[in-house]
């Protein structure tokens, strides 16, 4: 597919780049704010005096978001809470609850922190002991995605722009693959996701999504994803499966999304936002939607906006800022993503057709300063997300586990984070009845797979390898 429109203006997508690359420098605004109206009471390590303790995860008035919300705006007069309804916008108040939130995780972190498993020793979880094997344990450089091949070899993308093979026998083989498409490591692109076609026994085809450079350009970059297969360790047979229009290209080199999934005959893929916030909300746009194609790359005529003229015809939802992880439940064929949240607010989401997840309008993270970024966590004719991790895990790789080596974790999601965190989310009739964290440490998790062999294989970044869990029973 191909989209085809224009549009002016992105000079401020520029900016705030510029704006996350000096952040450190910047003071904390949530903090200053906190420093302001609250430390006199509550102290300025929040261990309390007047008031009480505000990071020890005990919540005396209602351990809800909106019950802490609450309390902040309308005070408890009786005990000389003050109130703040007045004084503080709704944004303001979001922003402390998420705040707090941090405050109260690394207190948890440090008292009881989740288990960093040593190689090859037994770790105990909620349901099963499980143990980490390495499989490659060097020669990757920033591996971001493992697609398995029915023959038994394994294929791995590398950010820098390489395609590897890992051979039948677990070999990682020493050259990339001849030929990809050449892409630019333009911040947080590259060569990003890969998967195997369905049937790829009897097609051959390798998908690629990676950070597309525009034609004679360095600096400018969109998502894009092609087909072709591998002939003599070479890429061949080249087709176009996804690309826009050039004037959407941005040498802005955040958010780039990129997931891409099989199910039922359609490939559904996730385009980020790219830094441009309310782009997400015009279907004109490409920025921050999740997209339904048929493996071709054409459209479905049942796609939910194939009526509307000036819809990009193979959005599926929309309203996204950042999904980089992306499953689908094979029981009853539900798409599941989770998406980067700004500072807090990290979403797992039942992906609807047609449904707006609601960014920037609605979210429970603030901006990455500590400035506020919206009161709003819900909004009519917009979706909730199942669940939400606020403070951000930094949400990267999603799947559901079909294996059967673990048979009490059948068909959980394990979601990894960039912060070192693996979780395990359980859904029963669309709503999350469980999310344990199983580990954390190992490395920034980029990718989660089930395996072919029933094992549950995690690409990790710093260090740059791969492992995989195995029953420890
Ligand atoms: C003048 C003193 C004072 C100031 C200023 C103040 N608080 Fe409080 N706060 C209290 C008292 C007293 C309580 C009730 C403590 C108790 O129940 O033991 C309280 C309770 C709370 C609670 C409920 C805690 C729980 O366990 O459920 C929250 C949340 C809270 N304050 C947040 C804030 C925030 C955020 C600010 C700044 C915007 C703030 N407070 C400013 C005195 C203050």
């Amino acid at each position: 597919m191909k989209i085809g429109r224009s549009f002016l203006g992105v000079s401020y997508l520029a900016l705030t780049a510029l704006s996350l690359s000096s952040l450190s420098a910047r003071p904390d605004k949530v903090n200053e704010l906190y420093l302001e109206s609250c430390a006199s009471c509550h102290g300025s390590k929040f261990e309390g005096g007047m008031g009480g303790n505000l990071a020890d995860g005990f919540w005396k008035h209602g351990e809800s978001d909106h019950a802490i919300a609450r309390v902040i705006s309308q005070g408890l007069p009786d005990l000389g809470m003050p109130a703040y309804e007045k004084t503080l916008s709704a944004e303001q108040i979001r922003s402390l609850v998420v705040f707090l939130r941090e405050k109260e995780k690394s207190t948890k972190t440090q008292s009881s922190p989740p288990p960093q498993p040593k190689e090859g020793r037994a770790v105990k979880s909620l349901e099963h002991s499980y143990k980490v094997e390495t499989v490659i344990g060097s020669g990757l450089k920033t591996p971001w995605s493992l697609a398995f091949l029915p023959d038994g070899c394994r294929l791995v993308t590398e950010r820098p722009g390489g395609l590897r093979v890992i051979d039948a026998d677990g070999k990682l083989l020493p050259d990339p693959v001849a030929g990809t498409p050449r892409v630019i490591e333009l911040g947080q692109g590259g060569m990003l996701d890969v998967a195997a076609s369905p049937d790829f026994a009897k097609d051959g085809w390798i998908y690629l999504a990676f950070s597309d450079p525009l034609e004679g350009e360095k600096m400018r970059a969109m998502l894009k994803i092609v087909r072709g297969r591998i002939r003599d360790h070479a890429w061949t047979d080249e087709e176009v499966v996804f690309q826009t229009a050039p004037d959407f290209y941005t040498s802005n080199g955040v958010h780039f999304g990129t997931r891409m999934v099989f199910d039922s005959g359609y490939l559904y893929f996730i385009v980020g936002e790219r830094g441009g916030k309310m782009e997400v909300q015009d279907l004109a746009r490409p920025n921050g939607k999740i997209y339904r194609v048929f493996p071709d790359g054409t459209i479905p005529p049942d796609n939910p906006f194939t009526a509307d003229k000036n819809a990009i015809p193979g959005i599926w939802s929309y309203g996204h800022r950042n999904p980089q992880g992306l499953a689908t439940d094979p029981r009853d064929h539900a798409i599941y993503a989770t998406e980067h949240g700004p500072r807090g607010g990290d979403e797992f989401n039942l992906i609807r057709k047609g449904a707006n997840y609601g960014w920037p309008v609605i979210s429970h993270g603030m901006n990455y300063d500590g400035s506020p970024l919206t009161g709003l966590t819900e909004k009519e004719g917009m979706e909730k997300p199942l669940l939400h991790w606020t403070p951000s895990i930094a949400a990267c790789g999603l799947t559901c586990y079909t294996g059967d080596k673990f048979p009490k974790w059948k068909y959980d999601f394990f979601a990894g984070g960039l912060r070192g965190e693996l979780h395990r989310i359980r859904v029963q009739k669309e709503k999350v009845v469980a999310d344990e964290i199983l580990l954390s440490d190992l490395g920034r998790i980029r990718d989660v797979r089930t395996g072919p062999d029933g094992f549950l294989y995690i690409v990790l970044n710093q260090p740059d390898r791969i492992v995989r869990l195995v029953p420890a029973e």
